[in-house]
């Protein structure tokens, strides 16, 4: 559906045509004086050099051809040349009903659907998952959604860190402790048990004590690096605790990112790309694209233009390990293999932006993928503490996600029991709900690239611009409708009519935004402006609500209105905190 603005544009841009100016300086943006207009024209301020004419003539000879306008109200000229406008009541409520009765409320999906690939998540199997990987999980959650809402076919890969150093060190200590299994006896020929040689508490505990020993002895880290070579190269036994690390490991990570409301179409990670190096490699040397340097194999990616020096892109080391690099571009021949995509999207910290600039300019340049094939790193900033530093937990530790989750929901359920609107058995489930939109609102408010400080306190306040108060507004909107509701009537198929009021108009204007708001967070993959979108919208709806009475309207049309514009709203807020991967509660 044409966006509103759009329309408005059209009308101006007739109005620069009829009165002999070039229809491209009709460019309308939101007023930044709402208290004057809703919209605003500046292009008579850019013509007045072209035209040699005062700014306000120009103006002024385009208002006079926009004092009929079927869509536009006093659109006046001021000193000294802006263009002051207001849309018709009647083109606002004729906007909404459109959008009440189309599907998609509005918006356009896309007519060339991509192929997407979102990596994301990338959590560390065995070590635990910390809130660094919360914001790759909630940013490239919303993400997902976004694209898919516009159209686009997304496949979310959690992409494991599974391949690595962690799995020897695991191995090793393991053996330190039950040096009678069987996967540490060489002669060993039967069959391994099925029965994991740990829990995942266990398995939790195994990691940072392994860790810490690594770090104190040097002979132990010897033997971690040794266990994780012959891992990597096909040991039996060892290869049978890591099936038994994953097992345990991603069981328990689906729990987790359940709990988060975040959900993967494909878990694969760095060992599924272990298959795809040998071949890559050879094609590499043979074609010429890598060369060795310093008895390490490596891709030159530096390029003419660079101001900086980028590093070369290091695929091999010197004693025929492979590494990160080499990891992603095999996770690239698999992907490209297997899905075509049009796009790859890594939502990664953005400390990693280095890595992948090496490695997209290599898969580039060695065409592991194709040239229109676009790679893009998203990459997010850190979660700060209140004292401005990384967050950890009151003990100065490393702040784990379920604990971190848990902390938020207790906080919530202390506010919601204060209300005392719900039953206490009905208390813990609304306090996850609604802690999960403190937590994700908080983190997807922000634009991803920022470091941002993680406050409790502000994150869950029912008040200010949090996910609860989003929240909050939408639990009042059900309630009118279900009062509505619980008089007989039916909520759907109501028209809008014009505006009665200010506020109401300026609800209006904001729900009509939606389409323009969702297609450009798309294209600029910036959850954050549906954030501050569903702000605005639910500031428009809360001033409206305090200002009329809508239950005891006495003209039976205009409650109707009423009603209709509370279900749109109600619409479009739902369908923006689905994109941003939260929900709402009935009552809170
Ligand atoms: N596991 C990595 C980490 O914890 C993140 C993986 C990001 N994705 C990728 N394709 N490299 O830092």
């Amino acid at each position: 559906m044409k966006k509103i603005i759009d329309f408005i544009t059209e009308e101006l841009r007739n109005a620069f045509e009829e009165a002999g100016y070039d229809p491209a300086y009709a460019k309308v943006t939101l007023s930044n004086r709402p208290d004057l207009c809703e919209y605003q024209c500046n292009g008579a301020m850019a013509g007045a050099k072209v035209y040699k004419k005062a700014p306000i003539m120009i103006a002024n000879d385009v208002v006079e051809k926009l004092q009929n306008s079927e869509r536009l109200d006093e659109v006046t000229a001021v000193n000294p040349g802006f263009i002051n406008i207001r849309v018709k009541k009647t083109f606002a409520a004729d906007y909404l009903n459109q959008m009440g009765a189309d599907g998609e409320l509005g918006v356009t999906k896309t007519e060339d659907p991509k192929m997407i690939v979102v990596d994301y998540g990338g959590p560390n199997v065995a070590k635990p998952l910390h809130v660094g990987h919360l914001r790759s999980a909630i940013i490239g959650e919303s993400i997902k959604r976004i694209a898919r809402k516009m159209g686009h076919t997304v496949l979310g890969d959690i992409h494991l860190g599974d391949w690595g150093y962690q799995m020897g060190l695991i191995i090793t200590e393991l053996g330190k402790r039950k040096p009678e299994l069987p996967y540490y006896d060489e002669t060993f020929e039967g069959e391994y048990p099925k029965e994991a040689p740990f829990t995942i508490g266990e398995l939790e505990e195994i990691y940072p004590t392994a860790s810490g020993k690594a770090k104190e002895d040097e002979a132990y880290r010897e033997e971690a690096l040794h266990a994780t070579y012959l891992l990597q190269n096909g040991h039996r036994g060892y290869t049978a605790i890591w099936n038994h690390i994953m097992n345990v490991s991603v069981a328990d990570l689906k729990k987790n990112y359940q709990n988060l409301n975040v959900e993967f179409d494909l878990w694969k990670g760095e060992a599924d790309a272990q298959a795809y190096i040998p071949d890559m490699i050879e094609r590499l040397k043979k074609e010429g694209y890598a060369h060795v340097d310093d008895g390490a194999l490596v891709i030159d990616v530096q390029e003419e233009t660079d101001t900086k020096e980028i590093p070369p892109c290091m695929i091999q080391k010197s004693d025929g390990a492979s590494l990160y690099g080499t990891t992603d571009l095999a996770t690239l021949v698999q992907r490209v293999g297997d899905y075509h995509p049009d796009q790859v999207i890594y939502v990664v910290d953005k400390r990693q932006e280095l890595h992948f600039v090496q490695v997209f300019r290599a898969a580039k340049k060695t065409k592991i993928v194709p040239e229109d094939t676009e790679l893009k790193f998203l990459g997010f900033g850190t979660m700060n503490g209140k004292d401005g530093k990384p967050f950890k937990t009151r003990e100065g530790g490393v702040m784990r996600l379920e604990n971190l989750i848990a902390e938020i929901v207790e906080e919530m359920k202390k506010k919601i029991s204060e209300n005392r609107t719900v039953e206490e058995s009905e208390a813990q489930q609304t306090a996850k709900i609604v802690g999960m939109s403190a937590i994700k609102y908080g983190d997807l408010s922000n634009q991803a690239s920022k470091d941002y400080i993680f406050d409790v306190d502000r994150f869950t306040s029912f008040e200010g611009n949090t996910g609860p108060y989003i929240l909050y507004t939408i639990v009042r909107i059900k309630s009118i409708l279900n009062k509505y509701m619980a008089e007989g009537q039916k909520t759907d198929g109501l028209v809008i009519r014009e505006a009665a009021g200010d506020s109401e108009k300026a609800l209006m204007l904001e729900a009509a935004k939606y389409n323009e708001v969702i297609e450009n967070a798309y294209a600029e993959l910036a959850p954050h402006k549906i954030c501050a979108y569903i702000y605005d919208l639910a500031n428009a709806f809360n001033r409206f609500y305090h200002e009329t009475k809508i239950l005891s309207e006495e003209d039976e049309n205009r409650k109707k209105s009423y009603i209709a514009l509370l279900v749109l709203t109600r619409k479009i807020l739902e369908s923006c905190i689905d994109m941003l991967g939260f929900e709402a509660p009935e009552r809170m």
